[in-house]
């Protein structure tokens, strides 16, 4: 299938590792100029990407980096068609031991972030011939039994309903928008700061969950982004996709 990328520029946000920076190369490789945000340490992508891939700085939860981003993009690579939200993070704690801090944090990132920078690119995506947003949830916010992830949770939630608002909202002027919703995938996100005996756990309870029998690849997440940034999606509006293995626990009420 060609997905026919080249002639677009989108902006992956978050996408200095992880599956931010897979989406970035994927997209790259498909035809498609991209605008790699990152927040603290720029990437550095191998040489086959690096003519369609440059890299700007910002910390998506302050709106005022994330204009700032948008008048580089604007002055280094022109108008943007596409957007993948990529850009997250987690802190695990449970409810009762309530961080306002930290729940801040994740909303400022997770949601705001998201809404920050479509509301840049808002004009820019109304112009384009072929405009779609892509914002990573997941499959916590569709409902998880994952212990201290309820402020996460509610953030993923939040990004699926503006997902779909949106999809509402700019109908006229044709911009789709779609959530893709991962279940685990091995990142730093995930595994940062456990052991190697804790992540082996990990893994083998999700593979024993898995219809699949595996965990998720950065890979899986990339190409499905792809697919709905491409006018081969063009069927396809203000939907969450799960992409998780076809858990058993989510597949079922008995286990
Ligand atoms: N891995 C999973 O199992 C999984 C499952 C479902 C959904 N997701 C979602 O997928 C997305 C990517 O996660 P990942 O697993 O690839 O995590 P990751 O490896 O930790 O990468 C997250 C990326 O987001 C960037 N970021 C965080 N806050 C930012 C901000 N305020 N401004 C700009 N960039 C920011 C990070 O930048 P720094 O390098 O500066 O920290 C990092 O490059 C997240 O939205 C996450 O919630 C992941």
């Amino acid at each position: 299938m060609d997905l026919k990328l080249d002639g677009m520029n989108i902006l992956v946000t978050g996408a200095a590792k992880g599956i931010g920076k897979e989406i970035a190369m994927t997209l790259a490789r498909e035809g498609a100029k991209v605008a790699a945000n990152y927040r603290s340490t720029e990437p550095s992508f191998e040489e086959e990407f690096s003519k369609n891939i440059q890299t700007f700085k910002a910390d998506v939860s302050k709106r005022d980096e994330v204009r700032r981003m948008a008048k580089n993009i604007h002055d280094e690579v022109g108008h943007i068609d596409g957007i993948v939200n990529n850009a997250g993070i987690w802190y695990l704690f449970p409810f009762e031991n309530f961080d306002e801090d930290k729940f801040d944090q994740i909303m400022n990132t997770n949601l705001k972030g998201t809404i920050y920078t479509v509301m840049e690119f808002l004009d820019d995506l109304k112009k384009s011939r072929s405009p779609s947003v892509v914002n990573i949830a997941s499959n916590a916010g569709v409902g998880t039994s994952a212990l201290n992830t309820t402020a996460y949770s509610i953030s993923k939630a939040a990004v699926i309903m503006f997902t779909k608002r949106m999809a509402l909202e700019m109908a006229e002027s044709k911009i789709r928008f779609n959530a893709i919703a991962p279940g685990w995938i091995k990142t730093d996100l995930t595994v940062g700061g456990k052991t190697l005996e804790e992540i082996e756990t990990l893994e083998k309870s999700f593979i024993e969950r898995s219809t699949v029998c595996r965990t998720g690849r950065t890979e899986d997440v990339a190409n499905l982004s792809a697919y709905l940034l491409s006018e081969v999606s063009s069927f396809m509006n203000g939907q969450v996709i799960v992409i998780d293995g076809g858990r058993k626990d989510n597949l079922t009420h008995s286990l």
